[in-house]
């Protein structure tokens, strides 16, 4: 996403990006919030966010997909294949990122890269 943003000619990838994201964004909120009450945190304060943005993210759905992506590719026609790019590329990281946490919590370690290195200066 950063690098998409960083370079102009990359915006319609970051269109892509941006509106797959959005299109898929109210269930696993729906989940976050849910998983947050599941583990004792039922306080607004805790959940509000996430709760908000179930239905906030089902409009930005629509605006996403029709208006930003829809509208950038009936000016241009000749974006397409950049848009889908960036969404591909949205739906590749996210499995990365999906299979190296369920690969940490299958072997018993944290996924994230900081205890890793605390870790091993340890070792
Ligand atoms: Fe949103």
């Amino acid at each position: 996403m950063s690098l998409f943003g960083l370079h102009r000619r990359l915006r319609a990838a970051i269109v892509g990006h941006l509106a797959l994201f959005e299109m898929s964004s109210s269930i696993p909120n729906r989940r976050y919030a849910n998983a947050l009450r599941r583990l004792g945190f039922d306080n607004p304060r805790a959940t509000r966010f996430f709760d908000e943005h179930v239905t906030a993210d089902a409009v930005h759905e629509n605006v996403a997909a029709i208006d930003l992506a829809g509208g950038l590719v009936r000016q241009d026609p000749a974006l397409v294949a950049e848009v889908l790019f960036g969404a591909r590329a949205l739906v590749e990281i996210d499995a990365r990122w999906a299979a190296h946490v369920l690969a940490a919590w299958d072997e018993d370690r944290s996924s994230l890269a900081a205890a890793a290195t605390i870790r091993e200066a340890m070792a």
